[in-house]
Parts: C-alpha cells; sequence; structure tokens
C-alpha cells in the first residue's frame, strides 16, 4: 500500500489541463496499487495565504497571537500530509513563466527548518528522503527546448524545491504548446498520458 498525496495548482477548475493529467497519473498509480490512499490538495478551492510577516513567526517561533497561531496549524498540517505520502503528484501550470503562486504558497508554508529540511557544515540536507514524485507541467508554449528555454522558470524552480526537503526521485510529465491550436493541444495530451503510463510502468517495476 501507499499513500499518494495530489496538489492541484490550476486556477481553471475542470477545464484545467493539469489537473486532468495529474488525475490521470493518480488513477494509473491506483491501478497499480489498488490499496493506495490518495489525498488530494486543491489549492485553487482551498487557497494558502501568503507567507506573510505574522505566518513566518508563527511557523518558525513561537505564536504569540490567532494569526500566528493560524499560520503554525496549516504548515503543520500541510507538513504532515506531506510527511504521509509515498508519492506526490504535482500540477503546475505554468504561469508568467514560473510556477501558480498558490504552489509557492504551499512550498512556503512545507520547507521548514529543521522539519524538510536541515543546514549543516555540509551544507544543505532534505529531510523527507525515500519520496517519489511526479509533476506534471502544463504550458502555453514550448519551453523544453530552443531559444525559450532560459525562460522556463518552471521545472528548475520545482527541482530546487523538492530536492531542498530531499526529494530527488522526480519525473516531469511536459504538456507544451498547449496555445496553439486544436491539434497541437491533443498531440500534447497523447504525449502527456503516453509519459504517464511510462513513468507508472517504470516504478511499477523499481517497486
Ligand atoms: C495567468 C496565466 C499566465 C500564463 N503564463 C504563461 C506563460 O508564461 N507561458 C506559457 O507558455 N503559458 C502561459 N499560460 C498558459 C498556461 O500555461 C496554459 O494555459 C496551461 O494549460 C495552464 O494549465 P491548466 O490548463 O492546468 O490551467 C498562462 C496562463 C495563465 C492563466
Amino acid at each position: 500500500m501507499s499513500n499518494i498525496l495530489a496538489i492541484h495548482s490550476s486556477l481553471s477548475s475542470e477545464n484545467s489541463i493539469s489537473n486532468q493529467l495529474v488525475d490521470q497519473a493518480v488513477a494509473a498509480l491506483q491501478q497499480n496499487a489498488p490499496h493506495s490512499q490518495v489525498v488530494l490538495r486543491d489549492l485553487a478551492i482551498s487557497s494558502i495565504p501568503h507567507l506573510d510577516a505574522d505566518a513566518l513567526s508563527g511557523i518558525r517561533g513561537e505564536p504569540s497571537s490567532e494569526a500566528q497561531a493560524a499560520a503554525r496549524a496549516l504548515s503543520e498540517e500541510l507538513v504532515s500530509e506531506l510527511k504521509a505520502a509515498d508519492v506526490l503528484v504535482i500540477g503546475a501550470p505554468m504561469y508568467n513563466f514560473g510556477i501558480p503562486t498558490s504552489l509557492k504558497a504551499w512550498f512556503d508554508y512545507v520547507l521548514h527548518p529543521g522539519i524538510t529540511f536541515q543546514y549543516s557544515s555540509a551544507g544543505p540536507k532534505g529531510l523527507l528522503t525515500g519520496k517519489r514524485a511526479i509533476v506534471v507541467l502544463s504550458r502555453g508554449g514550448f519551453f523544453s527546448d530552443g531559444p525559450a528555454r532560459s525562460m522556463d522558470s518552471q521545472e528548475p524552480h520545482l527541482r530546487t524545491l523538492l530536492w531542498f526537503m530531499g526529494i530527488t526521485d522526480v519525473t516531469f510529465i511536459l504538456a507544451e504548446r498547449l496555445a496553439s491550436g486544436a491539434q497541437a493541444q491533443e498531440a500534447a495530451l497523447s504525449s502527456a498520458a503516453r509519459q504517464i503510463s511510462q513513468t507508472v510502468e517504470n516504478l511499477k517495476a523499481a517497486a
């Protein structure tokens, strides 16, 4: 049995391609392991507030107000969901070359020194080892090669954030050129579906 934490971060609810692909990946993982427990965090439905001064004090210090205590409680809830997961499936649309602010806020609440990472004389050390991540990247344009590659602040950022917590077994599923018409979109969805099947097969073979 494995625990799956699925994260939706698109603002487009049922029209979202990344949500749809995350759900496909979760269904394929469940087919392999029917007793898997799935927790879904939809960051467009239950949004996470920006990390402000109160939230930072409450999360990293001793809470001294209601607002600080609420931020601490939310951080603990999100971290405990993350710690319990064996596999993370994250949907990340490209918004203005990077990730949605809701997803950045989720990372701001779970990146916690002493809990999910720590600094030592040898440098930073991620504390959430042994997890796998499947990250769906949806994009209107094409960034995986060519001149726009250096403008991609989505994949490298996510890779770094996950690595910082010790999550290094990460597979990216790409759905690109979604703004280039129906045919391009269909091709992107078929390609993403193949990438998902292959990833889930690989996970099964490695288990
Ligand atoms: C606010 C916003 C900003 C966007 N910025 C970019 C961008 O910088 N580059 C890009 O290729 N596509 C961009 N897009 C297009 C989305 O990445 C694309 O529509 C993708 O399908 C969104 O994922 P979703 O369908 O899961 O919501 C943007 C869309 C929105 C709504």
